[in-house]
């Protein structure tokens, strides 16, 4: 590989320069190595994050990315017909209960589909799939390649931790984004995702990118051109990609918190639970199905009929948990009371998801524990009717000098308007392909 000096690199993307696919493939490889010391890197990050860069240098550091690590194979997955299985795999780009990964998966292996579900734990304010399901007593977040495959042949869904093997740049890379500021620029956030997803091997992906208070993209024109990249990237590498914009002005479902979110889930699975994470997840259903495929399934009957509850209790089980054992339960709960009558018409997701990690529910390093019965409950929604005085959210916590910062989170979370107001209740703002 030709080498080159990172200084002049960074002074390139300075001035707004177009990186070369030389250059770009020595600076992830030399920044994995540690040839390029972090200040470098920061100093790149940063200029990337003020210039920009253009489809084909994002692509590029995609594929530096990927080469950094092992890429999995599941061609050799079979289904009952002796045919290779389709693969299809959903992103969330984080939001505040944003529990969908948990029935979805399940709900799409019944169709014959393979859901190979990579996941990540929260930090911040955003909840992690693993640290929801780490709450059923004896789940296990990680497998081998091994038994990735076997129980991917087996149940058909899995939901585990990415190994460490996979896009070993993006781990280093993503932890020095975090304490520089330039997590949120769009060419580092789509090439992080989309370098993880196509080393995971999936044959189809569809994303689903949070637009609002709760999201990294607080308008709609960022989350469109961040979506736009991703599908873009994937499909440059054989992956059948669409995305879904979605709104995080409020949370999804009425809980926020890791065994709260569990048990929204399977209620969902049982045929019932909110309106919106049952919308949400029936659409993503479909388009997983499409991309892979399928185009005759009914997923919304397979939430009813109990098919999805079937696969959800195969996959906990696979993985050392008892999906009939009952969650743990926070030791000390408060409730936060309407303020007046009217409409609720703001419930905003960033302040529930900060109050739902002061709980206790999140984590501020990564070395952190998260308790698993914290978090928000909340008992209305937006366009909902409410009186002075009703509980409008429980707080659940096994700390209770926790519930001061949670409520001071809180203040500004709720509003209420006179009777006849309307929020805006869209939830599927667009679709990119
Ligand atoms: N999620 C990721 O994996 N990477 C980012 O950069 C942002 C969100």
């Amino acid at each position: 590989m030709t080498t080159f000096d990172a200084v002049d690199i960074i002074r390139t993307k300075r001035d707004g320069g177009i990186l070369s696919s030389e250059q770009i493939a020595w600076t992830i490889d030399a920044y994995t190595r540690g040839a390029i010391a972090d200040e470098q890197m920061s100093a790149l990050n940063m200029a990337i994050l003020l210039r920009g860069m253009n489809l084909q240098e994002i692509a590029q550091w995609t594929a530096a990315m990927i080469a950094s690590g092992e890429r999995m194979d599941f061609s050799s997955l079979r289904g009952p017909d002796g045919k290779v299985k389709a693969t299809s795999d959903k992103h969330s780009t984080g939001g505040v209960g944003d529990k969908i990964t948990l029935p979805l998966a399940p709900l799409v292996a019944v169709f014959g589909v393979a859901v190979p579900q990579l996941s990540g734990r929260g930090l911040g304010h955003t909840g992690g799939t693993l640290d929801k399901l780490e709450s059923i007593p004896g789940w296990q977040a990680n497998l081998d390649n091994a038994q990735l495959m076997r129980q991917l042949s087996d149940v058909g869904a899995v939901i585990c931790a990415a190994g460490a093997g996979l896009a070993p740049a993006d781990r280093k890379l993503y932890a020095l984004r975090d304490v520089t500021g330039t997590v949120e620029a769009i060419p580092l956030i789509a090439s992080s995702i989309m370098s993880k997803k196509i080393a995971e091997g999936t044959g189809s992906l569809v994303l689903d990118v949070k637009v609002g208070s709760g999201a990294f993209m607080k308008n709609e024109a960022q989350a469109r051109e961040l979506a736009q990249t991703m599908v873009a990237l994937g499909k440059d590498a054989g992956v059948n990609t669409v995305a879904l914009l979605t709104n995080m002005n409020t949370p999804l479902g009425l809980t926020a918190g890791n065994a709260i979110e569990v048990e929204e889930s399977v209620e969902v699975l049982a045929g019932g639970g909110p309106q919106d994470v049952v919308e949400l997840t029936v659409r993503l259903a479909e388009e997983m199905l499409a991309c892979a495929g399928v185009h005759d399934a009914d997923p919304a009957a397979a939430l009813r009929d109990g098919r999805a509850m079937d696969v959800w209790k195969r996959m906990i089980a696979a993985q050392g948990g008892d999906p009939d054992a009952a969650l743990p339960v926070a030791r000390e709960s408060d409730t936060v009371y309407a303020p007046a009558d009217g409409v609720l018409v703001q419930l905003d997701a960033l302040a529930v998801g900060v109050a739902a990690w002061r709980l206790g529910a999140g984590r501020a390093r990564k070395e952190d524990a998260v308790q698993a019965g914290a978090g928000v409950r909340m008992h209305a929604k937006p366009g909902a009717y409410v009186r002075a005085g009703e509980p409008l959210m429980t707080l659940l916590t096994d700390t209770p000098d926790r519930f001061d910062r949670a409520r001071e989170a809180l203040a500004d979370a709720v509003v209420i308007a006179p009777e006849g107001s309307r929020p805006d209740a869209r939830l599927i703002l667009d679709r990119i392909s």
